[in-house]
């Protein structure tokens, strides 16, 4: 079943240019294009002007080297935990030539992201290092300028390659910009904006501007607030003139209020002036609504009860790793908001400012986590090692880039903290207190799991107490609820599900018996001590239907019985069950590279692929989260030689009632009522369909088709015209069809591409776990009948015509407009 819900692009295209000032003696350049790159260690002859690079390969940013390697088990040095690829050292290169407008102006260098530990130099003079991959930083580069050219060298160090528990990328993989300002200007993530007084008719919010005036000129800092037309709603009055930072405020009549459901932003710009003349602008998207957590009443959202149906997600977007599009973030988003999902766990680091400003415009709310573990590594060369000396400054960066964003609800200081004191958390606690007003959980600091505080007298400094997968475990909410009664709670990660794309099994399969995670096995907890803390899930039928599918150990069935201890269905209906409870961030959100067990490159806690392509879990999140109506049926009707044997047919809806049809013939009406509802059905190939009916009328129908021989190719695309030179992305997803247009299921078919025109080849990818192939290669094997294609457009305007042809099938062109 599909259906498009119009989301404000428009908007979006806005923001993610918010920086982008037009004041007068302001100017913000995106920075991205025309580096030179060399993968290996250079030496620091690299960072001096005039050394030779012209055998370097020339490219744009944002850019993550390690998703263009090759796997291997061991030699690339990750393991299963940052996904078997490469990492290493890398150095990157830009000359540019300085611009006479820039004389008597600061001219700053802005980084959104560098995995990892960089170290920057302009002409041979090095600006600093930062360990941290995740945290956004700038320089000055003014001192070091001089006429002619110019030479930023970056070198980026991961030649310690156990930097994650997940795979990370390699490289400068967010955007650089270039600030050019007056000497005096607005300091990086130099703008509060916070609503000190929230009533119906009426906000009063603050503006609080940090200011860098090394020679001490007198200024003014003016701020307004502007609605959607452009119009101006609220202004400052302004203090006065002055030297260091500035507070003013703004009066909002009527304010129309942030949420889900009216992502409504405004546009705070904030000017500071000498005399008549503005130096410095910063636009952001704000927001305003209120925030109130409980233990009675779980989550409040501008006075009403809202659950969190959230999802936990990881930074990086399957085959373009780390270096994320802005069209691929904004079609997984999509993808999350149109199955309901109100809130994404930002596990377990900082993402990309574009994240933030996507989330305040398409009404995700964000639960922001900065810090996997602390002091202690979990992974052998991760962040622990320089935990110590770098916490205070990149959680300071992380808390002051990120907390005017509407879409921000609650901190995060860590995940599963081990071998850590609470004395660091409570270090962690104040300093997000001291710079903020939302509350700060930490995942999985329930009582029986995380760090060695003494949960059993306390929760530490936290406000929220976040449940990890121990909240999965029978009971355990309630004997938390029924000890600590006045304490907040939130379900940081549950459930943990697993489901493989186009594949079924209709016996049950629980992780620890039937396929341990790498770090379960030999786990000393044996699956008969272990399964009396699982919710049951019953088999579907006395014999598996899909025998064959157990020939891989690596795929997991996709009716919602594959799981770690409860199933999706019956981890929300305990969730909706207790009112103290938040909600639930459910892990996770799409498959994602790492964490995972060679020969396989991600395992399959997603609800979507790691190429993005829904699971059937995803519609069974859209029966219980959305209020669309939906109905979506399952498996597939292409069940060979299996004529006659009884087939569970599964309907996810939230609509009053279902009609199940087989070649025509009623085989009933079943009325939902919160569960899933099943036909046993004896298989005969044709047409089953499912007919969703609010009262008598049918609203929604869902329909599989039983396929004959592969013939050729079928394509949906997210857009047919891309704009030249903006990044744009063309998604296409490839389906192998039979004569009539259907589906075929089982279809693994190496497909080929060829490009002509406009558009250059960004990745492949099938969403099969344990298919290895690289991602920037032209071609790729169909997975359960599917893969997809991911094109972006060049600087020059044209068409591009895509031919896609394989040995077996008829050959298809695809055209897209480049404008
Ligand atoms: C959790 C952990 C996540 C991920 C998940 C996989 O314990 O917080 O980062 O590792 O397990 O099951």
């Amino acid at each position: 079943m599909k259906y498009t819900r119009k989301l404000n692009y428009k908007w979006l295209l806005l923001f993610l240019f918010c920086y982008i000032s037009n004041a007068e003696a302001a100017e913000v350049l995106r920075f991205d294009s025309r580096w030179k790159f060399y993968l290996g260690d250079k030496g620091q002859e690299a960072i001096q002007p005039g050394y030779n690079d012209s055998d370097w390969r020339a490219l744009d940013l944002p850019h993550d080297w390690s998703i263009e390697g090759a796997y291997e088990q061991t030699a690339n040095g990750t393991d299963w935990q940052s996904g078997f690829l490469p990492a290493g050292i890398g150095w990157y290169r830009k000359t540019f030539s300085y611009d006479p407008d820039w004389n008597g102006k600061k001219v700053r260098i802005q980084f959104d992201g560098i995995y990892l530990n960089s170290e920057v130099w302009i002409n041979g003079h090095s600006l600093g290092k930062r360990p941290n991959g995740y945290i956004g930083f700038e320089y000055d580069l003014t001192p070091y300028l001089k006429t002619g050219d110019n030479c930023i060298a970056v070198k980026v160090d991961q030649s310690k390659p156990l930097t994650g528990r997940w795979y990370t990328g390699s490289g400068i993989y967010r955007h650089v910009y270039l600030h050019v300002s007056s000497p005096v200007h607005i300091g990086y993530s130099g703008v509060y904006f916070n609503v000190d007084t929230f009533l119906p008719d009426k906000a009063v919010c603050s503006v609080d501007v940090s200011i860098v005036n090394p020679a001490e000129e007198m200024v003014q800092v003016v701020s307004c607030l502007l609605d959607k037309s452009g119009q101006t709603v609220a202004r400052s009055s302004g203090t006065g003139n002055v030297v260091s930072g500035d507070k003013v405020e703004m009066e909002v009549v009527y304010p129309e209020r942030w949420s889900p459901d009216n992502p409504f932003v405004y546009t705070l710009v904030c000017q500071l002036k000498k005399g008549e003349t503005v130096v410095d602008e910063v636009r952001q998207p704000v927001g305003f609504r209120s925030l109130a957590f409980s233990p009675e009443f779980g989550f409040k959202l501008n006075g009403k009860v809202v659950k969190l149906k959230g999802v936990c997600d990881h930074h990086t977007a399957g085959a373009v790793g780390a270096a994320v599009p802005e069209d691929v973030l904004y079609y997984r988003l999509k993808l999350l908001k149109e199955m309901g999902c109100n809130a994404i766990r930002t596990a377990h680091n900082p993402f990309s400012p574009e994240f933030y400003t996507m989330c305040d415009t398409m009404g995700l709310m964000v639960l922001n986590e900065g810090l996997d573990g602390w002091n202690t590594p979990k992974a052998a060369d991760d962040y622990g090692n320089y935990f110590e000396e770098w916490w205070e400054k990149d959680m300071t960066a992380f808390i002051k880039r990120d907390r005017n964003h509407p879409s921000v609800i609650m901190w995060s200081i860590g995940n599963e903290v081990y071998k850590s004191s609470a004395e660091i958390q409570c270090n962690l606690v104040n300093l997000f207190h001291s710079l903020d007003t939302r509350p700060v959980t930490q995942g999985g600091a329930d009582p029986t799991r995380g760090m060695s505080v003494d949960y059993k007298k306390n929760f530490g400094s936290l406000d929220i107490v976040g449940f990890n997968g121990n909240g999965e475990e029978v009971g355990e909410f309630e004997k938390f609820r029924k000890n600590f009664p006045s304490v907040c709670a939130v379900a940081t990660e549950v459930p943990h599900t697993y489901q493989t794309r186009g594949v079924y099994r209709t016996k049950t399969q629980w992780r620890r018996r039937d396929f341990p995670a790498p770090w379960e096995q030999g786990d000393p907890v044996k699956w008969d001590q272990f399964e009396k803390r699982v919710y049951p899930i019953p088999d579907l039928t006395d014999e598996e239907f899909f025998p064959e599918e157990a020939a891989n150990p690596y795929y997991q069935s996709s009716y919602d019985n594959a799981s770690v201890r409860i199933s999706i269905r019956k981890s929300w209906q305990r969730t909706c069950s207790f009112p103290w409870l938040m909600g639930e961030f459910r892990w996770g959100s799409f498959d994602y590279l790492g964490e995972a067990a060679w020969p396989q490159r991600c395992g399959n806690f997603g609800i979507i692929d790691v190429a993005a392509m829904p699971k059937d879990a995803y519609f069974l999140y859209q029966s219980l989260w959305s209020d669309k109506p939906m109905v979506h049926l399952l498996p597939h009707w292409t069940h060979t030689r299996k004529e006659g044997q009884i087939v569970p047919v599964v309907v996810y809806t939230n609509c009053d009632s279902v009609e199940l049809l087989l070649n025509g013939v009623s085989l009933g009406t079943q009325p939902y009522e919160g569960e899933q509802l099943v036909w046993k059905v004896p298989y005969k190939a044709g047409k089953i369909e499912a007919r969703a009916k609010m009262g008598h009328e049918i609203v929604v129908t869902d329909l599989q088709q039983t396929a004959s021989s592969p013939y050729t190719v079928a394509f949906s695309a997210n857009k047919s015209v891309l704009r030249a030179g903006t990044g744009d992305v063309a998604r296409l997803e490839l389906g192998v069809v039979d004569k009539d247009g259907v589906l075929c299921p089982y279809a693994s078919e190496e497909l080929s591409f060829e490009l002509e025109g406009s558009v250059r080849l960004l990745g492949v990818d099938n969403g099969d776990p344990v298919d290895m192939f690289p991602y920037k290669q032209p071609r790729c094997r169909t997975f359960r009948g599917k893969c997809v294609l991911l094109l972006q457009a060049t600087d020059t305007p044209g068409t591009a015509v895509i031919t896609v042809w394989s040995d077996k099938l008829k050959e298809k062109k695809i055209t897209l407009d480049i404008k």
